[in-house]
């Protein structure tokens, strides 16, 4: 077992190892109990500068980077690319080596372009976090949710995991295919033809499904995801109300899973249409336990690589 990451930047999960993720993973499980105190805040990471740097919207990743840079006692600044000088036409390295400039110890990124984060990373002697880039990879996501499955089941070899929904845009997709795979869990995905990267499976190894009851056939896992609409050129269904009567999870497709499955989704949600109200709401999901463990997720990340005390 390692005890610290030897890499400056979390990039994605294509490129951590198992040991990586099962120290990160026994890190943030160590943090969890901050967060219940009545002083939720250690000084460990004191007198380090985090930025957060977002291009794209983001209410989860963004604020719980804030949180857990403020509860391991960091300074965290804030910045969306609306109210920067990006509006002027600054460059994104411009913009960077600015920030640079006043000696952050780590910069999360989040960007539309699918790389963004690695430019940084070549570029800029702060640690750099993927907060999400484009359709590529968003990293943290992936560790929270294997967290989340490891929390609820006790393990993660073994359990079968169905992905469903809009893979082709989906960086969450990605990343936990790559994470999960190497965890040795039994990774499946399901979707319309046309949210199906083609060679998808092929190139990532495990099967694919166009009828998502085929996927969640006693999955131990049910990971949804977001029909990002906002990432879509041109129409890839002909109605939300077709998708949802093939794609939309509901309580009697639930009952095709393991009777303990776990529904889980990244957020947001379009309820109604991937997921209905009551299957979201319901006894099985465990939606906001993932919310909560990004909290000690990125703690653990911030922590390992901004250098905090070992003493926690
Ligand atoms: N899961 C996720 O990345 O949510 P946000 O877009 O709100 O950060």
């Amino acid at each position: 077992m390692i005890t610290a990451l030897t890499r400056k930047d979390i990039l994605g999960t294509k490129e951590l190892s198992v040991e990586e993720i099962e120290l990160v993973l026994q890190t943030a499980e160590s943090f969890i109990e901050v967060s219940t105190r009545e002083i939720k805040k250690v000084p460990t990471l004191r007198g380090k500068l985090v930025i957060n740097l977002f291009f794209e919207a983001s209410t989860r990743t963004r604020t719980s980077f804030e949180i857990a840079g403020k509860r391991l006692g960091a300074d965290t600044i804030n910045i969306a690319a609306s109210t920067s000088s990006v509006v002027k036409g600054e460059t994104l390295i411009d913009t960077a080596r600015n920030l640079e400039a006043m000696n952050p110890d780590v910069i999360v990124i989040r960007h539309s372009a699918a790389g963004a984060p690695h430019l940084l990373a070549k570029r800029l002697k702060a640690s750099i976090i993927n907060a999400g880039d484009g359709a590529h990879e968003h990293p943290t996501q992936a560790l929270l949710d294997l967290m989340t499955m490891k929390e609820k089941k006790g393990r993660i070899a073994g359990l079968k995991v169905a992905i469903v929904g809009d893979i082709a845009h989906s960086r969450v997709a990605r990343s936990n295919v790559y994470a999960l795979k190497k965890m040795g869990a039994q990774v499946v995905v399901a979707g319309p033809a046309t949210m199906l990267p083609r060679d998808f499976g092929q190139i990532m190894g495990i099967p694919v499904y166009s009828q998502m009851e085929e996927a969640i056939k006693d999955a131990d896992v049910i990971m949804m995801l977001r029909i990002q609409l906002e990432r879509e050129k041109q129409s890839i269904f002909p109605s939300l109300r077709e998708y949802a009567q093939r794609f939309c999870l509901t309580e009697s497709k639930v009952r095709l899973a393991k009777e303990d499955v776990l529904i889980m989704h990244p957020g947001p949600m379009n309820r109604g249409i991937e997921i209905s109200p009551e299957v979201a709401d319901g006894p099985y999901s465990v939606i906001l336990d993932q919310v909560t463990n990004g909290v000690a997720i990125r703690m653990a990340l911030l922590y390992l690589l901004a250098g905090g005390a070992r003493d926690v």
